[in-house]
């Protein structure tokens, strides 16, 4: 029996549908006045009506056809220009090729999903989330190229591919935002983040909020592996796999399709990681787990390009200072800041693990890039980027780095992505005379690419040789290399030597307004905001704010993250007893089985007491974990936990528990934010797995 409450939404849904049905036609003028750019909008549809989404299909086949007749023009310019050209410009024009054909996957991608809502009317979230990044990363796609070549082609002998090549980007520039801006406007949900619930989010098996929290670090992951490859990792790393933590079927476990080793010497499949990397299949889509190359301690002088059809390689190195990758290319010796990458990878779900990427140009070969990666949900756990003006490129689509350490002058982590930096260390270094230092210089430019740069739990303090220095340095946080740019600096720990007002112009006012940066929760002498810029795109935010900018925030799902094994948070640090005051959760609603909960609001840890036939989700763990739980649960009572952390999801709340033994317990304690309402948990699926619907007792 439907409650009165559902039928309501459902008629309200049934005539909003009709709605839109016959009010959301609209002229092209009406349409345009929501781009940045309206008046080149205009230019683009027909005079005739439509609906935003018939004018957002039309706009992103448009970008396809542009974008293949662009592919064909740089052809024809390596072609005859290969020989005549100095190397930088058919470098240049190397780099738009590349990122053309790029360009052309994520505008058929995402046009064969627009293309589906003319019958399907409507995209679940995660998709609309995809297809934004997808047309964001094509935006950006065509600046890198632009750039390149205006850096590249700077004198007059040149001025035939500037004209030929550069020309034509800048109305495909302009068409490519105007398909990101009809498709943010037409598909993706206004409060995405917030307004979703969680059973509209399909879901691929585990539900997010009944995973157990990993308690890794330093590079340890849960892998499972067959003997064979087991016995070959294990001989290699002289570490035992650990066992016992699942065995796999819940996902818990990272399963390894296969290894191949990396070894100097030659004992090993391949001396170096390139021919490695060539081993790699091609388009795997994951299901028999990640391809594992291992690479043992070493000095690699080469320049690795993984490319985007070798999907889910994890690569494993033998530590930071152990397995190190080299190169020195550099803007100065004629490369562009894109292909000056000692190591650059563009095939998604890419994992690197306990290894160093270098470029080692030196400052006074200005730009000299360590990593690229535009490598859809890459992560780098445990690594080290070390380089001076540009180490590390995180050009775009969404990455995540864990427990890395980041070394740098000028504008040292840039880029146009979705990235969180976790737990990670970044170092400032002497920079050249007359330089000075910016941590973050992030690429945003547009203001409806959902990117961004995210600085979370990290510490932030200067080199060795900074310190030493004999002059003195200045180092910002960041600046805005474009309009739009992003970044966030919450709960790190900022030393003393940051300029007190924090951020830094590019070039006068440039995008001061427009730009969008903010520090949430900091410690250390340099986080002291007093004194910051006043701009009026610099924020002090609150913690709702500074949730937008974590793991879940920013990325809307994280199963990609979970599916590796690397340990993450997913939002902020929040105690447990924050978070139960903060959102006043009511006593009644507890999970099955819980009967109540103490909080000490001097340590933010809380006891849960259980009844005996706690359901959910301790069950779960019973069976993963009951060696170590079970010594926990006495009497229907948790206790000697050591540590309390919270995760906020959406508007879940789950308070997860740590045991004192490293081993996990997860307790969903359901909690409703602003915008849900408790008595819309009576819609959760999780009734009767997780909560007592029929019986909720409000007491607020
Ligand atoms: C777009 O959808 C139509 C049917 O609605 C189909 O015939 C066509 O092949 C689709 N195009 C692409 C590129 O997917
Ligand atoms: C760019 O688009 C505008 C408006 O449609 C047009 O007038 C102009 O000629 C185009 N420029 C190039 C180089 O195609
Ligand atoms: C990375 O290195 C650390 C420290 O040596 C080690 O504990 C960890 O297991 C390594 N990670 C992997 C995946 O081998
Ligand atoms: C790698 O080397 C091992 C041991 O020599 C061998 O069994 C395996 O087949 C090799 N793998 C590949 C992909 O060559
Ligand atoms: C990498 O090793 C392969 C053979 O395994 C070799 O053919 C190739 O030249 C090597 N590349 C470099 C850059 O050393
Ligand atoms: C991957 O594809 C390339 C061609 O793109 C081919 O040369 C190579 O042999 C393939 N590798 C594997 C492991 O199938
Ligand atoms: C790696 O080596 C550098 C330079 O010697 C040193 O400063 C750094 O602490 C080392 N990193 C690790 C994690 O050992
Ligand atoms: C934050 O980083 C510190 C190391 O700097 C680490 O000890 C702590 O556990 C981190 N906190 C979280 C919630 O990961
Ligand atoms: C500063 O130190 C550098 C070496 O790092 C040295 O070459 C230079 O002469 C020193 N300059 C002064 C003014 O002491
Ligand atoms: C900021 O972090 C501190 C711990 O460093 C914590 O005590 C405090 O409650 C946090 N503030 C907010 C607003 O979350
Ligand atoms: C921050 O700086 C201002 C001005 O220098 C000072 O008055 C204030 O006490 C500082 N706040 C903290 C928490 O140190
Ligand atoms: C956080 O700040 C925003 C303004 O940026 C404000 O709208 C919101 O109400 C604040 N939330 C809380 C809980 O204070």
């Amino acid at each position: 029996m439907e409650s009165p409450l559902l039928f309501l939404i459902t008629l309200l849904c049934f005539l909003q549908s009709l709605l839109v049905a016959s009010h959301n036609l609209s002229k092209s003028s009406t349409i345009c006045k929501t781009t940045p750019d309206p008046k080149y909008c205009k230019t683009v549809f027909p005079h005739s009506q439509g609906n935003v989404q018939q004018y957002g299909r039309f706009s992103i086949r448009k970008s396809l056809s542009q974008s293949r007749k662009f592919i064909r023009t740089v052809d024809k310019y390596l072609k005859r220009n290969a020989h005549a050209s100095p190397p930088a410009v058919t470098r240049a024009l190397q780099d738009c090729r590349f990122l053309a054909g790029l360009t052309m996957d994520y505008l058929l991608t995402s046009f064969e999903t627009v293309n589906e809502t003319s019958t399907f009317k409507t995209l679940s979230f995660p998709k609309a989330d995809d297809v934004q990044t997808l047309l964001s990363a094509a935006l950006t796609n065509e600046q890198t190229c632009l750039e390149g070549l205006t850096t590249a082609a700077s004198s007059s002998a040149t001025w035939t591919v500037r004209n030929g090549v550069a020309l034509p980007l800048v109305n495909d520039t302009k068409l490519f935002s105007v398909s990101l801006a009809l498709f943010t406007k037409g598909w993706v949900p206004k409060k995405k983040k917030r307004a979703g619930y969680p059973w509209a989010h399909p879901s691929s098996g585990t539900s997010t909020h009944t995973k157990p929290f990993r308690l890794f670090r330093n590079g340890a992951l849960p892998l499972k592996m067959t003997e064979r490859t087991k016995a070959v990792y294990e001989s290699l790393s002289r570490r035992k796999l650990t066992d016992g933590a699942g065995d796999g079927d819940d996902g818990s476990m990272v399963l390894i399709s296969d290894i191949v080793t990396v070894i100097q010497d030659g004992t090993g499949n391949f001396t170096n990681i390139t021919a490695a990397v060539g081993a790699a299949p091609n388009n795997t889509d994951g299901s028999g787990g990640f391809f594992l190359i291992y690479v043992t301690a070493g000095i690699y002088e080469e320049y690795v390009s993984i490319a985007k059809n070798k999907r889910y390689v994890m690569m494993i190195g033998d530590g930071i200072n152990q397995t190190v990758v080299t190169g020195n290319r550099s803007v100065v010796d004629g490369w562009t800041t894109f292909n000056s990458a000692t190591f650059a990878v563009t095939a998604p779900n890419f994992v690197a693990v306990n290894i160093t990427f270098q470029n080692t140009a030196g400052p006074e070969k200005h730009q000299a890039v360590a990593l690229r990666s535009g490598a859809d949900f890459s992560i780098f756990y445990s690594c080290s980027f070390e380089a001076y003006q540009d180490t590390l490129y995180t050009h775009y689509l969404r990455q995540l780095y864990r427990e890395c350490d980041v070394y740098g002058t000028v504008d040292f982590i840039f880029g146009n992505a979705a990235v969180v930096f976790q737990n990670c260390n970044l170092y400032p270094r002497k920079p050249m005379p007359n330089q000075f230092n910016a941590i973050t210089a992030q690429g945003r430019s547009d203001p409806n690419q959902n990117t961004g740069t995210s600085i979370q739990n990290c510490t932030i303090r200067p080199a060795d040789d900074l310190v030493l220095s004999n002059y003195t340095v200045e180092t910002y946080l960041g600046r805005p290399w474009k309009n739009y740019s992003r970044t966030v600096i919450m709960e790190s720990y900022i030393d003393g030597f940051v300029e007190p007002v924090g951020w830094r112009e590019w070039n006068g006012d440039f995008a001061l307004s427009t730009l969008y940066y903010a520090e949430y929760n900091n410690t250390g002498p340099g986080s002291n905001t007093t004194n910051r810029v006043t701009w009026p795109g610099y924020h002090v935010i609150n913690s709702t704010d500074a949730a937008n900018f974590t793991v879940t925030g920013l990325f809307l799902e994280d199963d990609w993250i979970w599916k590796t094994g690397v340990p993450y948070t997913s939002g902020t640090n929040l105690t447990a007893y924050d978070v139960v005051q903060k959102y006043k959760l009511p006593r009644g609603i507890l999970p099955e089985g819980v009967i109540d909960y103490d909080l000490n609001p001097k340590t933010g840890f809380f006891k849960v007491y259980l009844n005996n036939t706690c359901r959910f989700p301790i069950e779960v763990y019973k069976v993963k974990y009951q060696p170590i739980v079970s010594g926990f649960i006495k009497n229907g009572r948790v206790s000697r936990l050591k540590g309390v952390s919270v995760k906020v999801l959406y508007f879940w709340l789950s308070i997860g528990e740590v045991t004192s033994d490293g081993q996990e317990l997860e307790l969903s304690v359901g909690a409703a934010s602003e915008e849900f309402s408790a008595h819309q948990f009576a819609r959760s699926p999780q009734c009767g797995c997780g909560f007592y619907c029929r019986e909720l007792k409000f007491s607020s």
